[in-house]
C-alpha cells in the first residue's frame, strides 16, 4: 500500500500543542507551525483501526500490558535493530520525559552531577534542575557539520558524575551516534561508574545512509549500567496516548526503577496505549520505511533551497529525528531579533535554539514532518523575510 504523505491534516481545534498554542506561544495564529516534536501526517490506519477494533468492547475498566505487546517490542528491536531483549527487562514509562525523572529519582540524590550533551533536548534540563541535582555539560563540537563529542571534556565530566543522559539519535543536532562513538562513550562510563540513561525515542527515525545502534547492545558491560528509553509516539505520531518502554538488563536497576513508578502509582498506562502500541510494533514497518523515504524528500527540496535561495542560513542535514537544526547566525540578529524575526517577518514557529543550551544561540530548530507543500510555503515565507533584511 502507498500511504499519503502529502495529505493535509488541518489540526486547528483540536487541542493540539502545535496549533492551538499559537497566539499563547508566538503572540499570533498566523505562523505555520514547526516546533514541537510531533507530526501533521495522520497516524496510520492499522492503529487507528486496532483502537476502533478496542472501543467496539465498550468496557474500559482498568487494563493490563498482555504477553503479546511485550512480544511486540521484543520483536520490533530484533526486527529493527537488531538487539535482542527479554520480557522481563522492559518496564512501563507514561512518556519517555516522565520516565527520565523517575529514574533519576531511581538512581541519584539531591546535588549528585548528571551529565549532558548541550545544545539538547531541553527537558533533560529541568528533569535534573528540578529535582535538586547537578547539570554538567559537555557540550557538543561542530565539525564538518556534524555534531560530535568532545571525549576528552567527557571523560573528565564524567569523573565526579552519577548519571549521564544520552540523546541517541541526538535532538537537536541530528547525529546519529556510530558503534564506535557509542563504544567509547559507554566504556568511559562503565571506568567512572556512571549510569547511562539512553533516551532512543528517535532511533526508528534514521536515514537509509545510517545505521541506529542500541547503546545497551555493545556489550554486556555497557548493558549493566544502561536504561534506555524507547516508544512508538514519535515513530507514528501517537504522543498523545502517553506510552513508552524503559528497558535494562540489569536486575538492579529495573527494580530501583520500577519501585519508583510503583510509588508514584502511574505503571497501570491507558489501554489505548497498550493497543496502539502493539500494532504500531507489529505492523509499522512499511509505513515507516515510506515516511523515512518522503522526510529524505523533505531535506532534500531543503538543502537545494537553502543552498540555492537562501545562503545566509545553514542546515544542519540530520542523520535521523525529523527535526533540522538551522544555523542563522549570519542573519547577524541577536536572540530575542531573531526569534522576532521568525515570528513577525517570516511568519514560522520554530523552537528557539537558546532553549536547548549552550551552543542554542543563533540557532533555530525547524520540524519538517509534515506535508512537502507546507516545507516549501515556510521556505518562500523566509527567503523572502530574509530578502527584506537586505
Ligand atoms: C529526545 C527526546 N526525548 C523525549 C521526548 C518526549 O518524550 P515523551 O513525549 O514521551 O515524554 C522528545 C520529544 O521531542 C525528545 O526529542
Amino acid at each position: 500500500m502507498k500511504y499519503n504523505f502529502d495529505e493535509i491534516v488541518n489540526r486547528e481545534n483540536t487541542a493540539s500543542v502545535k496549533y492551538d498554542l499559537r497566539v499563547e506561544l508566538f503572540g499570533k495564529k498566523d505562523v505555520i507551525p514547526m516546533w514541537v516534536a510531533d507530526m501533521d501526517f495522520k497516524t496510520p490506519d492499522f492503529i487507528i483501526n486496532a483502537i476502533k477494533e478496542r472501543t467496539k468492547h465498550e468496557v474500559f475498566g482498568y487494563s493490563i500490558r498482555p504477553k503479546s505487546y511485550f512480544t511486540s517490542i521484543i520483536n520490533w528491536l530484533k526486527r529493527r535493530h537488531q538487539w535482542t531483549v527479554q520480557e522481563d527487562w522492559i518496564s512501563f514509562g507514561p512518556g519517555i520525559v516522565p520516565a527520565i525523572n523517575m529514574a533519576i529519582l531511581a538512581y541519584s540524590n539531591e546535588g549528585d552531577k548528571i551529565v549532558v550533551q548541550p545544545p539538547v533536548y531541553f527537558p533533560f534540563f529541568s528533569a535534573i534542575e528540578n529535582n535538586n541535582r547537578t547539570l554538567v555539560e559537555n557540550p557538543l563540537v561542530l565539525k564538518n557539520n556534524r555534531y560530535c563529542i568532545d571525549f576528552n571534556d567527557l571523560e573528565d565530566k564524567l569523573k565526579d558524575a552519577k548519571m549521564f543522559i544520552l540523546s541517541n539519535p541526538h535532538n537537536p543536532g541530528g547525529s546519529v551516534w556510530t558503534k564506535e562513538e557509542l563504544k567509547k562513550l559507554g566504556e568511559l562510563c562503565v571506568d567512572n561508574n556512571v549510569l547511562i540513561m539512553s533516551d532512543e525515542i528517535h532511533a526508528d527515525l534514521v536515514f537509509s545512509e545510517y545505521t541506529f545502534t542500541p547503546l545497551a547492545s555493545i556489550s554486556e558491560a555497557i548493558a549493566n549500567y544502561t536504561v534506555t528509553f524507547i516508544a512508538p509516539s514519535k515513530t507514528f505520531n501517537m504522543a498523545a496516548l502517553s506510552t513508552s518502554s524503559v528497558i535494562t538488563s540489569n536486575k538492579e536497576l529495573k527494580e530501583k526503577y520500577d519501585k519508583v513508578l510503583d510509588t508514584i502509582h502511574v505503571g497501570m498506562g491507558n489501554v489505548f496505549g497498550t493497543v496502539a502500541s502493539e500494532a504500531a510494533y507489529n505492523q509499522g514497518d512499511e509505513w515507516l520505511d515510506q515516511l523515512m523515504e518522503y522526510l529524505s524528500g523533505n531535506l532534500d527540496l531543503m538543502q537545494d533551497f537553502f543552498e540555492e535561495r537562501i545562503p545566509e542560513i545553514r542546515m544542519i542535514r540530520p542523520e535521523g529525528t525529523y527535526l533540522v537544526w538551522l544555523d542563522c547566525s549570519e542573519l547577524n540578529l541577536n536572540d530575542k531579533d531573531l526569534k522576532d524575526f521568525m515570528i513577525n517577518d517570516a511568519g514560522l514557529g520554530f523552537n528557539d535554539g537558546r532553549m536547548f543550551g549552550t551552543g542554542g544561540d543563533g540557532f533555530m530548530r525547524m520540524n519538517i514532518a509534515c506535508p512537502r507543500q507546507i516545507i516549501l510555503d515556510a521556505l518562500i515565507r523566509l527567503e523572502k523575510a530574509v530578502n527584506n533584511l537586505k
